[in-house]
C-alpha cells in the first residue's frame, strides 16, 4: 500500500484508468518559437512543456569558452504558476540540479566539436507541471537542439517509471509520483543502448530495480519514435515562400 494508504491501483488500473505500463498521452510540436533557432513544444499527460535553442552563438563569460568545443548550458525553470502551491520564482536547489543533469545528457549526443569556442543555450520552461518533467524538459529539449539543425549523433528521450502500490509501473503522474514508494526517471540514447541520465527517489529491490529501469528503457523507446515522427512532419510541413 502507498503512502498514507491512498488506493493508486483499483481493480488493476492505475487512477487515471492506465494499465502498469501505459505512457500518459504524448503531443509533439516543432519549430513554436520564432525567435528561437530551434523549438518544441510537449504536452504530456498534465505536464506542458517549452523548450527552446538559441546558438551556436559567442559565448559569455569568456572564460567558459573552449578551444576545442561548444559549451552547452541549460536552464530548466518551473514558472510559478506551473504547480498547485505556487512556485518562488527563480532558480533554486532543485531547478539546478535539473538544469545541470539535462546538460550533461545532451551534450552527450550534441557534436559540440563541431563549434570550438560557442556557447549553445537550451531552455526548459515548464508552464504546467504534473510529475515527470525533467523527462518531459529532455525530451523537448532535444528535439528542439534537432529543429535547430544542430548536428547530434542521436536524440535523448526520457521516461520515468517507479513503484506505486506495490506495483513497478510506467510514468508516473502526480498522485503517483507524491504517494507512491519510488520514482525512477531516466534518459537514453538509443542507438548506443547507453543511460545519460538515472535518478531514483524512494526504495526499490534488486528485482524491482531492473524491472523499473526495463519498463523506463522501453517507455523511452516509444517516446524516441515520437520525437522523430514529429520532426518528420514538421520537414514535411516546411513551405518555402516565394
Ligand atoms: O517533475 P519531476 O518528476 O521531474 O520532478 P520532481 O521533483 O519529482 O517533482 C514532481 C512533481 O512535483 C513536479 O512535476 C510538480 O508537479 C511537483 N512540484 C511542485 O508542485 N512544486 C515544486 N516546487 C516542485 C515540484
Amino acid at each position: 500500500m502507498a503512502k498514507d494508504d491512498v488506493e493508486l491501483i483499483k481493480n488493476g488500473k492505475r487512477l487515471d484508468g492506465r494499465k502498469f505500463d501505459d505512457l500518459r498521452k504524448i503531443k509533439i510540436e516543432v519549430g513554436v518559437l520564432k525567435r528561437a533557432v530551434g523549438s518544441a513544444y510537449v504536452e504530456w499527460g498534465k505536464n506542458k512543456v517549452m523548450a527552446g535553442v538559441y546558438g551556436p552563438r559567442e559565448l559569455h563569460p569568456k572564460y567558459l569558452r573552449d578551444p576545442t568545443k561548444a559549451h552547452l548550458r541549460c536552464i530548466y525553470n518551473l514558472a510559478p504558476f506551473s504547480v498547485e502551491d505556487r512556485k518562488r520564482p527563480g532558480p533554486d536547489r532543485r531547478s539546478v540540479e535539473i538544469s545541470k543533469v539535462s546538460a550533461e545528457a545532451l551534450s552527450s549526443v550534441v557534436m559540440l566539436e563541431k563549434y570550438p569556442n560557442a556557447g549553445i543555450d537550451v531552455f526548459i520552461e515548464v508552464l504546467q507541471a504534473d510529475a515527470g518533467t525533467r523527462c518531459v524538459g529532455l525530451t523537448a529539449a532535444s528535439v528542439a537542439l534537432a529543429d535547430a539543425g544542430i548536428p547530434m549523433r542521436d536524440l535523448v528521450p526520457a521516461c520515468a517509471a517507479g513503484k506505486v502500490s506495490g506495483e513497478i509501473v510506467l510514468d508516473l503522474m502526480k498522485e503517483e509520483d507524491n504517494l507512491g514508494e519510488c520514482d525512477l526517471p531516466l534518459a537514453i540514447i538509443p542507438r548506443k543502448k547507453e543511460i545519460v541520465l538515472l535518478q531514483m527517489d524512494g526504495k526499490l529491490t534488486k528485482d524491482e530495480f531492473k524491472k523499473a529501469c526495463g519498463l523506463a528503457v522501453d517507455g523511452a523507446m516509444k517516446v524516441y519514435e515520437m520525437q522523430k515522427e514529429a520532426l518528420l512532419s514538421s520537414i514535411n510541413n516546411v513551405r518555402i515562400e516565394e
